[in-house]
Order: structure tokens, then sequence, then C-alpha cells
């Protein structure tokens, strides 16, 4: 399946674009509405892109009462993604979302780098969103924790359908002039290219830790970039900064991983599944 990372694709002004995905994942979606942070809120970089807008969201209400009926007409999987400061916080939002049939699946957006012990953090989030909800649970996490395969476990343990990797990672942009912050809030999440290499790792990590299927997403770019995601692990991709830049990459991707997967003598896509776990190499056609 190829979706989109959460909150890089908006799809009630850019529909065609979802359509050319086979899930739509929302932008977090909070309790409250939040306005998130104070402009500047994105920066390029030579290797990717720096965003701090916040989890800006208008909150669970009105995402129930506005957009997910407008969301319901795309008449795709959607899945929602969730967020919050504490467990009930999750609780209570998937709750909510539990009875609308037109909500395929809950993302927990529990990419929470800076808490104590994340394995406990992400294993309360998971467990109380699990007695809320029936809908399958996928639990995003960062690669920013010092053990992300027993923060996967924990996860796994606590309830999880499946893992969503990576979310973004901190990083510092500075004006080429002034040489002072170039986002607002100081330092914002890097996604893009610069993101791969640490997002395989975290694919490849997981896929080892646990059983739950994965959807890989950071710097995915191409359908090699698919592909190696695949091998690492990941039963799904996710294309996120890229979408900013290239609405036709959905397409595309698709069109350049069934070219990869011939090359390489796969007859589909679940032949290279975790493949780079083999040890050995794969028939590589020239
Ligand atoms: C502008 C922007 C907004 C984002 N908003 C969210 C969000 O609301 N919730 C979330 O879980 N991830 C969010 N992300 C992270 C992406 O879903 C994704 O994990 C990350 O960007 C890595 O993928 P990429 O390198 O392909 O962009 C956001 C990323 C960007 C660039």
């Amino acid at each position: 399946m190829l979706l989109n990372a959460s909150g890089c694709l908006d799809a009630l002004t850019a529909p065609d674009v979802a359509r050319s995905l086979d899930v739509f994942v929302t932008k977090t979606v909070t309790p409250e509405p939040r306005d998130g942070n104070a402009p500047v809120r994105i920066a390029e970089t030579d290797v990717g892109m720096l965003n701090s807008i916040g989890l800006a969201n208008p909150g669970i209400d009105r995402f129930i009462t506005r957009a997910l009926p407008q969301l319901a007409r795309l008449d795709m999987p959607l899945w929602v993604s969730v967020g919050g400061f504490a467990a009930d916080e999750y609780a209570e939002i998937c709750s909510r979302l539990d009875d609308h049939e037109e909500v395929t699946a809950i993302e927990l957006n529990v990419s929470c780098p800076n808490v104590e012990s994340p394995a406990q953090t992400t294993a309360q989030i998971v467990a109380s969103a699990r007695l809320a909800t029936r809908k399958p649970l996928w639990a995003k996490l960062s690669a920013a924790v010092p053990d992300l395969a027993e923060v996967a476990r924990a996860a796994q343990d606590a309830g999880a359908d499946g893992l969503s990797l990576i979310n973004t990672l901190r990083g510092l942009a500075l004006d080429e002039r002034t040489l002072q912050p170039s986002l607002r809030p100081v330092v914002g999440g890097l996604s893009g290219p610069a993101l791969k290499p640490v997002a395989l790792a975290a694919v490849y990590a997981c896929r080892r830790a646990t059983d739950l299927p994965i959807v890989g997403m950071g710097g995915v770019q191409s359908g090699r970039d698919a592909l190696e995601f695949v091998a690492a692990g990941a039963r799904h991709v996710a294309l996120g900064t890229i979408l900013f830049a290239d609405p036709d990459s959905p397409a595309r991707v698709r069109a350049e991983l069934d070219a990869e997967l011939q090359a390489h003598g796969y007859a589909n896509v679940d032949d290279a599944y975790a493949i780079a776990h083999d040890g050995s190499l794969s028939t590589t056609a020239t």
C-alpha cells in the first residue's frame, strides 16, 4: 500500500492526489483546537525541510462534524492520526472515532522524544487507546529514542496492530545572512532525504524486534527508495515531503517501483519484502 505521511497532504484541497494513494492519512488531530506555532514555520535546508507547524488542527469536535463527512466522500480508506499530551487524551479521541465506520484505522502519533521512558509512555498511550476503540491502531514512533526496538516491542505488547516509522527529527536552520534561527520556535522537525538512512535503520530494527506490519517513511522520493523500505521490512510505504514538490509522485513512485522490482527479478513486492534481512544477495540484473 502507498499512503501519504500525516500532515503532508490536505485531501480536501487536493482530492485527486489523495485518490492516487491507497490510503489517506489525516494530519494529527488533538482533543482541543490548536493554532500551532507562529510563522515562520517552514525552512529549506540542503538535505530536506524543517517544519514547526506544531500540530495545528481544528480539534476533534470540528474534525468530526466538518472534516470527516467531507473526507468520507473521497470514498477511500481513511486513517486518522491522533495526538495528545497524556494517554487519556488519546483514549478520548479514539473512543470518539470508534463509531465512525468511515475511519479505517487510527494512527497514534506517539513520537514523543523528550519523555524519560519512551517505551513506558508508548505502552500507556497504546494500551489506553486499545481499550477505547476496536479500530486497528498504528503506533507512529520517533527514531530519536535510545532504544527504538524496545519502544516497538512495548507498542506491540500494549496492543498495537502496526507501526508507522518514522516521524521527523529535531533540526535547526540558520538564516544565511543574519545567522539567526530561520524558524520562529528555533528548532523544527527535519523531513526529506536526510531522514532516509535513519528511517531505514528504524524499519530494519523494528522488523527484527516485532511481528507488526510497518509503514515505512522518511525521505522517500522514488521507486528505488520505496523498494529499499520494503527490503528493510516495511509492508507499506508513505510519501511525505515529496508530495509538496511533486503531487504526481504517487503514480511516479508506483511506476518506478514496478520497474525496480522487474530489474531485480522480483515477481511482486512481496518477493522483496524484508529481503535485506536474508544475509544473501538478491539476483540483480544490470
Ligand atoms: C509539514 C509537515 C507536517 C507534518 N505533520 C505531521 C503530523 O501532523 N503528524 C505526524 O505524525 N507527522 C507529521 N509530519 C511528519 C511526517 O508524517 C513524516 O513522518 C515525516 O515528514 C517523514 O517523512 P518524509 O521525509 O517523507 O517527509 C509532518 C511533516 C511535515 C513535513
